[in-house]
């Protein structure tokens, strides 16, 4: 069996690393793939968001499905375009997307739907925007309504910071068109988890919760990155908690998807804020998270590739067995010098040797003319270990990425460390 896999991440090459672990008889090829996933099957130089190339090369090379994993292919429509060419595709159409591509629909939809969610409203005149930042007092959290790369939200700790984000989005032209409306929004206090849930439309495999660590310094400070490492599991997602996710949100959020016409298959990720009054949805994901991804495949005991397949060929997963996890993971990231501000590529890296329980993924790698592998990126690797308990995945997760050697490498060393804090107060 051939899978096509759409982007060139850690992410990406995860979900081909699962795929092959389900079934080593699985060819992958993947465009642009990376490196990484080179060792694992074949790529192809297309660009992720070259639609018709990847509906040519699908057919071409017959692969029996598609899988997408970033959100700009997703957005651009690269699932209702292989659909009307009857390719099977695992991934939700645009219009589905916008749960993630548009913060207004997402808003809207979850109020409409009773989702547990901070209260917002959107505007795009800058006078009435700052007259809500008023009304709601600070802390408030300002957004970009459009895709911005992870940085088109502002929580601003003070009005003068929101007054800032409301100039520069709407009168200004920080992140574009993105930018041009924007949502006021309530802010909530609690910790952040990432669930994600596999589904069909109607009916869903959740998986467990990750949590994952975006500022780029240690004891979480410092500027926002796309991620600086994740783990998994998470001891605050309790089955109370998993039960209240999949009853309020999920289920309501893939029956209003339905209802508005535009059912959501593929992987849905909720982005959700652990509040006293119980678990609000902070943003929703039309695809699978980075780095929480290379996060928790390597713990799924069960076969991701039966209802991935199952989803793309747009058959139900009914009755379909939950996931299966065995183990703790923590995956950190090895980031480039500079990161997250601008980064230089081309540094020669050097990998040291495999190590039972530990995968590095690549995420910003590429080899240069001479063959030599080199940083192309602000996030070069994803270093998940796997062990028994989280504080021996963090000792080895941590010893791997540290003899990840290139000039200016940063890595945080404390991934999972709100939970090894929990752990050790519980006597
Ligand atoms: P988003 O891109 O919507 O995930 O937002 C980025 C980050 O901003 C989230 O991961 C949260 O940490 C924070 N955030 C977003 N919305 C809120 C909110 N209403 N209250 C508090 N923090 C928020
Ligand atoms: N880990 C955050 C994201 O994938 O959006």
């Amino acid at each position: 069996m051939k899978i096509l896999v759409v982007g060139g991440g850690g992410r990406e090459h995860a979900l081909a690393w699962k795929l092959r672990r389900d079934d080593p008889r699985v060819e992958i090829i993947a465009a642009p793939g990376n490196p990484g996933i080179a060792a694992l099957g074949r790529c192809v130089p297309l660009k992720a968001t070259d639609i018709a190339g990847l509906a040519a090369l699908a057919r071409s090379e017959g692969v029996s499905f598609t899988v997408v994993g970033p959100e700009a292919p997703l957005d651009a429509g690269i699932v209702d375009h292989f659909r009307q060419q009857g390719l099977a595709v695992f991934g939700p159409s645009a219009a589905a997307a916008r749960i993630e591509t548009s913060k207004r629909f997402a808003k809207d939809l979850m109020l409409a739907a009773g989702v547990p969610t901070a209260s917002a409203r959107t505007f795009t005149d800058a006078e009435a925007a700052r007259a809500d930042v008023r009304r709601l007092g600070a802390p408030v959290v300002v957004k970009a309504s459009g895709l911005a790369a992870g940085k088109g939200v502002i929580v601003a700790m003070t009005i003068a910071e929101a007054d800032d984000a409301i100039a520069m989005m709407l009168e200004g032209n920080a992140f574009g068109e993105a930018g041009h409306e924007v949502l006021v929004e309530e802010f909530m206090e609690g910790e952040e988890i990432s669930v994600f849930a596999l589904t069909d439309g109607t009916h869903i495999l959740p998986m467990i919760a990750a949590q994952d660590h975006k500022r780029i310094g240690e004891g979480d400070t410092g500027p926002n990155t796309g991620g600086m490492g994740a783990y998994a599991p998470v001891s605050i997602e309790t089955p109370a908690i998993t039960g209240l996710t999949v009853d309020r949100v999920f289920e309501p959020t893939l029956r209003a998807l339905r209802d508005a016409g535009c059912p959501f298959t593929g992987l849905l990720y909720a982005g959700l804020m652990l509040t006293a009054d119980g678990p609000k949805v902070v943003e929703f994901n039309c695809r699978f998270g980075d780095p929480e991804t290379e996060a928790l495949l390597p713990l799924l005991t069960s076969s991701l590739l039966e209802p991935m397949r199952a989803v793309a060929n747009g058959d139900s997963i009914a009755g379909a067995a939950p996931f299966a996890w065995s183990g703790a993971a923590v995956t950190t990231v090895v980031a480039a010098g500079g990161y997250p501000g601008t980064v230089r590529g081309g540094s020669a890296i050097t990998l040291p040797p495999d190590e039972e329980g530990v995968t590095v993924f690549h995420a910003g790698t590429a080899r240069d003319a001479s063959g030599t592998l080199v940083t192309a990126g602000g996030r070069v690797f994803a270093v998940t270990a796997v062990g028994g308990t989280l504080a021996d995945a963090q000792r080895r997760s941590v010893a791997h990425a540290e003899r990840v050697s290139f000039e200016g490498r940063r890595l945080r060393r404390d991934i999972g460390w709100r939970e090894l804090a929990r752990s050790a107060r519980t006597p």
